[in-house]
């Protein structure tokens, strides 16, 4: 029987078994937001994994809503990543850079100028932004224009070409938990009366045309995308996330992206659970989806074979769990103890609760 352990392959990777790194910020870039030494141990400790998937990393400045998270749109932060990927290929992983733009995730104490943060349009988002100044309450974003579009889908071109030159296996598009292209995508966030807002159609159309330009780029086999159909995260919701979501999978299909990465939680906080059948969608999106199809949220090995097992996702990714483990993969395998994840020492700071977790046997 197909589990976590089955050797798979995605596109043009050949993988050893199905353990992903969830993409995870955890705000330690520096000067000009660019990866450093540290990063780079973090990641090639954990360089295990059959894919890493990274931080979510803005393209341009406008799309930063943290302080200290990474871009791949200046010079330094192109050579940053290098010393990444380098050590992550120094030891046989491969890794893949998460683009990303947060929209109305900001606050002007992070933007260009001082400025509004962007979005599809002028709604307020409830809750407070991380400044570098303290928690500070969203504003009311600008709304872009239609004639700012274009200029948004060659932004991320460029980005996806500076991921290439940062020598990245690969990209995946971060349409989920609303950011940009997820307050595109669904009708909580898009109240837009030109092409690009009201219908499903219209409102998958900046994410597709994003998802266009980066696979220009890098070629459908290298390219992911992820989604979170359920997520009330930053905000957001839709009236019908069964033809929002079955609407963008299919037109994802169409493109033969090399894999669907599929954030669950928001369905069922309580339970979590995807085997339960809570969420038929999740079943309807796996049959619209040819490729592989990551899932992710609260998995642990049992879980992960089981949905593996069932056919319902091909390659399960750990976030909070990876974090904390450097060599989850060995520990999922070999089924022993897990160090606990110190939420303290999530976002941002030094090494300490970023690259001491201890290793088996240390
Ligand atoms: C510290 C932290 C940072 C995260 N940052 C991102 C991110 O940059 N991009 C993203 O798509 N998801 C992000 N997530 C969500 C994770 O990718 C994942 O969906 C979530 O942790 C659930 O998986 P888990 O139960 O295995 O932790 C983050 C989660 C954590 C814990």
């Amino acid at each position: 029987m197909t589990d976590l352990f089955s050797p798979i392959t995605a596109g043009p990777f050949d993988l050893p078994h199905r353990v992903v790194m969830a993409p995870m910020t955890r705000n330690r870039a520096e000067e000009g937001n660019a990866p450093h030494s540290l990063n780079a141990k973090y990641y090639k400790q954990r360089s295990d994994a059959a894919l890493i998937i990274t931080e979510a990393t803005q393209v341009c400045p406008e799309g930063m809503g943290y302080p200290g998270t990474p871009g791949i749109h200046s010079d330094a932060q192109i050579d940053g990543w290098r010393a990444v990927t380098d050590a992550v290929h120094e030891t046989g992983g491969r890794i893949i850079l998460q683009l990303w733009h947060v929209g109305r995730i900001s606050h002007p104490d992070l933007q260009p100028g001082g400025t509004e943060p962007v979005a599809p349009s002028a709604i307020q988002p409830a809750g407070e932004a991380m400044t570098l100044s303290g928690m500070k309450p969203f504003v009311t974003p600008r709304a872009l224009e239609t004639a700012e579009l274009p200029a948004l889908v060659e932004t991320y071109r460029t980005a996806a070409k500076n991921a290439d030159m940062a020598g990245f296996d690969g990209v995946e598009v971060h349409g989920a938990n609303g950011y940009l292209l997820d307050q595109f995508t669904r009708d909580s966030t898009n109240k837009r009366d030109d092409v690009y807002g009201g219908s499903v159609e219209n409102r998958c159309r900046l994410p597709l045309e994003i998802t266009d330009a980066v696979v220009d780029v890098w070629g459908a086999d290298r390219v992911g995308y992820r989604i979170s159909p359920f997520q009330p995260y930053n905000d957001i919701s839709d009236s019908d996330p069964e033809a929002t979501f079955c609407y963008l999978t299919t037109e994802l299909a169409k493109r033969n992206l090399v894999y669907l990465h599929m954030v669950e939680m928001g369905g069922n906080e309580e339970t979590g659970d995807f085997l339960s059948g809570r969420n038929k969608l999740f079943a309807k999106l796996r049959d619209l989806w040819p490729n592989t199809l990551i899932t992710n949220g609260g998995y642990d090995r049992a879980k992960a074979d089981a949905v593996i097992g069932g056919g319902l996702a091909d390659m399960v990714s750990f976030g909070a769990p990876y974090l904390a483990n450097p060599d989850l993969a060995e520990r999922l395998h070999s089924g022993a103890a897990y160090n606990e994840p110190d939420r303290a020492t999530f976002y941002g700071g030094s090494a300490k609760g970023y690259t001491d977790y201890p290793f088996l046997g240390d």
